[in-house]
């Protein structure tokens, strides 16, 4: 059958309020909109303006309401506690409902803020449903992040209440999470009014007395809390994730563009039907567990699972497997880095023929550039399609991909196919001219943005029009640069800022400066992302002392890895930090990242004509030769 993309993709832009009301049929609303796309305030565009809804509601009670109450809407598969954990719609929507309740006790009202700070337990879930179900905004924040991180969403955000656990576990520990807690609320100066804690079996922890409350206490003491309407354009959620400073941006998706878009994206861009088993593998602080461990997959009737472990070493690299055999998945979606995890503990994919994948039609990978390589062997492996697709925290969902749903295109590897139905990509240059296919330039979309892409930044309107809209009027910038081949396929190569991609993991390489440069004896560093066959990239500092350090450079080294995990989170990897003499500038004084990052990476490079003394480069590759890096040209 002839993929039906084109046409839905052309009909997208030029008929944008058709074919989004449309799609719009599949929510339920209280009230339908009084303008489809609201452009009375460009560069701000609003969907569905006027209209009232439900996310929660949508999520839970109409699947409830409309045959699936005895459907499993959530699966918990932990092999860190040996547990399986089946919830159907009705009993996860009664457990929302309560814990909505609990949420009512303690004051939350439509637009307060809560934030999540939780590993991957179906009570994460319900937190952030039982949040969408009052209209009040949750912040979920990854638990990979150290204290500081998390004071300064708090700060941002001013959640009244937290919702939180005694601890997480990774692969080879146990993480206490009550103590980063509350060191984060010492260090903030947004206290929140009281804080609900999950009690594990693994570690359980102290409560401070009329601060902390027992969840299962409060549950039990609650009563149902019925779904509080909103507008479609009120906030559903804010979620941080690395701007170009310290200080995260506070992403906001608000209710009705962000279902529209969702439940659409389920059918179209997965091509996956209602009542099917739908496995995410991330983690609910990132943007792919909002919107495909939680949201789109319930508001489209599927049955999610939530998985708390990792590819490797929970057993074992054929756990992925384990759990699609085991739940009957037909899809999966995770990010290339696990997969190059398993290769290389499974490099022949001998678990992989150990289980019943009869079920399992694709699986689709996103949040790092999907290196062909790994495609590849998934492919050969697996022996389904293997889709990249590209997508941002702005965005919500997929920018481009091959949109199985409206009939697979055929798929070059090394590109996440053609830009999603909404989305008018056009790669610009320096001047905002239009460049030809197969020259590298800004991939930038014409506004308007689809349904589901973030309004604004949180309190943050000019830093929203400074990061995004500013640089190419009438353009969203995604920061991503690349290429249009002749077929309109798109080619994602770099971040055109200081992000780095480390293990799928949005990382700023300027906070993580920030923090080197706080170290006393440190005069001047610089942080580069370096090629890594595992995590994709990994951050690289380099340190120049202050003349006269009196500690020894290795200690520095050392203090500074230790600086940066208490800071920002073991989930920055950082774990090299190398002291140089000097670093290569510009006659300007510009440091030269980039050329430090290819001579890392082992590229050709040409030596920039400003650089003020090139025999630094010699030393600069010296240094990294020591510390693992700069291989041969690849
Ligand atoms: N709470 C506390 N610590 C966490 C954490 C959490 N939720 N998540 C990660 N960490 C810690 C890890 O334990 C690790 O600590 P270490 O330095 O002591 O080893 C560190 O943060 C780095 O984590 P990670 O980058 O995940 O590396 P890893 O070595 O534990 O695992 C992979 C490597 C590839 C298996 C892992 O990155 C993975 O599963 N990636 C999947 C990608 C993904 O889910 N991306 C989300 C976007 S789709
Ligand atoms: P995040 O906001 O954490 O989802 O990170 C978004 C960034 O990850 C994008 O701007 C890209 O740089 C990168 N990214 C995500 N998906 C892809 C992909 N399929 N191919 C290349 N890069 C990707």
């Amino acid at each position: 059958m002839a993929s039906r993309y084109a046409e839905a993709h052309r009909r997208s832009l030029m008929d944008r309020e058709g074919f989004w009301a449309e799609a719009a049929q599949a929510i339920d609303w209280e009230k339908r909109w009084d303008a489809v796309l609201d452009t009375s305030r460009p560069p701000f565009y609003r969907w569905f303006k006027g209209a009232r809804l439900n996310t929660c509601f949508n999520a839970l009670d109409r699947q409830v309401d409309g045959g699936r109450a005895e459907q499993t809407a959530l699966i918990y598969d932990s092999p860190v506690t040996g547990t399986v954990r089946k919830f159907t719609y009705r009993q996860l929507r009664d457990q929302v409902a309560l814990l909505a309740g609990v949420l009512r006790m303690h004051g939350v009202r439509k637009g307060d803020r809560v934030l999540i700070y939780m590993p991957m337990v179906p009570e994460a879930a319900m937190a952030m449903l039982a949040c969408a179900r009052l209209g009040a905004i949750h912040s979920v924040v990854f638990g990979g992040f150290a204290a500081p991180e998390l004071a300064t969403r708090i700060d941002d955000a001013k959640p009244r209440l937290v919702l939180s656990a005694s601890c997480g576990i990774e692969i080879n520990r146990v993480v206490p999470y009550k103590p980063l807690l509350d060191q984060a609320i010492a260090l903030a100066e947004a206290k929140p009014e009281a804080c609900l804690i999950l009690q594990r079996d693994q570690l359980k922890c102290e409560l401070i007395r009329d601060r902390d409350f027992d969840w299962d206490e409060e549950v039990a003491k609650a009563s149902p809390a019925a779904c509080v309407t909103v507008e479609a354009t009120d906030p559903l959620y804010i979620l941080y994730t690395s701007g170009t400073t310290g200080m995260p941006k506070g992403i906001v998706r608000d209710n009705g563009g962000h279902a529209v878009a969702l439940a659409w994206s389920m059918k179209n861009v997965y091509g996956i039907e209602p009542g099917e088993t739908w496995f995410t593998a991330s983690d609910v602080g990132w943007v792919v567990g909002h919107s495909y461990i939680v949201y789109a997959p319930l508001l489209y009737g599927l049955t999610t699972i939530l998985f708390e472990g990792k590819p490797v070493g929970t057993p074992d690299a054929g756990t992925f497997w384990r759990v699609i055999a085991q739940h009957g998945a037909v899809a999966m979606f995770t990010a290339p880095t696990a997969f190059r995890a398993i290769k290389r503990e499974d490099p022949d994919g001998a678990l992989i023929r150990r289980h019943d994948l009869s079920k399992f039609r694709t699986l689709f990978l996103a949040g790092e550039r999907a290196d062909p390589p790994t495609v590849e062997w998934a492919e050969n492996h697996l022996k389904v399609p293997v889709i990249d697709h590209w997508w941002q925290t702005e965005t919500g969902w997929a920018i481009a991909a091959n949109c199985v749903g409206l009939g697979q295109l055929p798929v070059k590897h090394g590109s996440p196919t053609k830009p999603a139905p909404g989305y008018d990509l056009r790669v610009l240059d320096p001047a905002a001219k239009e460049m030809k296919p197969g020259e590298i330039g800004a991939l930038c979309v014409k506004l308007p943005m689809p349904p589901g892409f973030a309004p604004t930044l949180w309190n943050a309107d000019d830093r929203f029009v400074q990061s995004y809209l500013a640089d190419y009027p009438g353009y969203y910038l995604t920061a991503d640069a690349g290429y249009l081949d002749a077929d309109g396929y798109v080619f994602v190569m770099a971040r055109t800022d200081d992000i780095i991609n480390v293990a799928g993991h949005r990382l700023s390489t300027g906070a993580i400066e920030e923090v080197l440069a706080a170290h006393p004896e440190v005069a001047e560093c610089a942080v580069i992302g370096a090629g890594d066959a595992l995590k994709g990239q990994v951050p690289v500092g380099f340190l120049v002392l202050k003349a006269g350090a009196k500690t020894a450079p290795k200690d520095i080294a050392a203090e500074a890895v230790g600086l940066v995990r208490e800071r920002i989170g073991p989930v920055a990897s950082f774990k090299t930090a190398i002291v140089v003499e000097r670093l290569p500038k510009t006659r300007s004084g510009k440091i030269l990242r980039g050329t430090m990052r290819h001579i890392a990476d082992g590229d050709d490079y040409k030596i920039p004509a400003t650089i003020d003394d090139p025999a630094i480069l010699g030393e600069i590759a010296a240094h990294l030769k020591d510390a693992g890096y700069a291989r041969e040209p690849r």
